[in-house]
């Protein structure tokens, strides 16, 4: 039986520091730190996240300022906000939910955002300085969540084999690069992965972002293995991570649950970004 990672707790842990640092911010500068979340389409999950993090923002005494599109936006109209929320003063952060509408060119809108001013970390400079192992401002929250919750563990990173089972931009690829320079050997595995579960079998800490609903099952987990699981798959059955959470809890030595792993340590970290980005501008 394993030991539950606690999300929330850790996250609340997080924001309750932020509270402290956002407010020692709004003494010295007269005014809050600040958040620019924008919004295109009607995406349902994107909806539900949004409106966490702007909860999250007025919890912890961060400004945010909310923008929301329809789903015929187009690039130029999303562009010019973000031109506009570059210049504007009040905001420290500025954060473009994902996935965006077809016609946009994600990657565009994405580098249009000043690198001091990404929350995300998600700006090319900002992933670049990652990938060289330049220190960084903004990480990507949930890779940023995902390290904070393995070293809640107590367990050292160094030396263990990380296999990370996806390859997005917005998790796996950072993921990887962070456990890398925690001296972690990793291994990055996705859909045409050959022989996935002799690999997913030697990892001492397992990162499944895959999107598929109990796709890690007990066999392709190593006995008292760390697995976090950032898998948020929504069905009529409810919400279910990429991990089969009943059967892995049983073989893992410690194990994030969903919702209640991940999901509240991204946000905290998404928080912890913009708070650094004010106090570095
Ligand atoms: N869509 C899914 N995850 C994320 C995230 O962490 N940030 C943004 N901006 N969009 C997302």
């Amino acid at each position: 039986m394993s030991e539950l990672i606690d999300g929330k707790k850790l996250a609340a842990k997080v924001r309750s520091e932020i509270k402290v640092r956002a407010e020692e911010f709004e003494k010295k500068s007269g005014r809050k730190v600040g958040l620019a979340v924008i919004k295109a389409g009607d995406d349902p999950a994107s909806a539900i996240y949004v409106r966490n993090k702007i909860k999250a923002c007025e919890e912890c005494g961060i400004a945010s300022f909310a923008y929301y599109f329809d789903g015929n936006v187009t690039q130029a109209n999303v562009m010019e906000l973000i031109d506009a929320l570059n210049a504007d003063k009040n905001v420290d952060g500025i954060l473009v939910q994902l996935p965006l509408p077809k016609h946009i060119d994600e990657r565009a809108v994405l580098s249009a955002i000043l690198p001091d001013k990404d929350a995300d970390g998600f700006h090319a400079v900002n992933a670049g300085k990652l990938f060289l192992g330049e220190p960084v401002s903004s990480v990507a929250c949930t890779p940023r969540g995902i390290i904070e919750l393995i070293e809640s563990t107590g367990v050292a990173i160094k030396g263990k084999h990380t296999v990370v089972v996806g390859r997005s931009n917005i998790v796996g690829k950072p993921t990887a690069m962070l456990l890398l320079g925690k001296d972690a050997t990793v291994t990055v595995c996705h859909s045409k992965t050959e022989n996935l579960r002799e690999i997913t079998r030697t990892a001492d800490i397992l990162v499944a972002a895959v999107g598929k609903k109990k796709f890690i099952t007990a066999d392709m987990v190593k006995r008292d293995a760390i697995v976090i699981d950032v898998g948020m798959n929504r069905d009529e059955e409810g919400l279910f991570g990429d991990v089969d959470f009943d059967a892995v809890k049983d073989v893992a030595g410690y194990i994030t649950p969903v919702p209640g792993g991940v999901g509240p340590m991204t946000i905290a970290m998404l928080l912890k970004n913009t708070v650094d980005g004010a106090k570095i501008r």
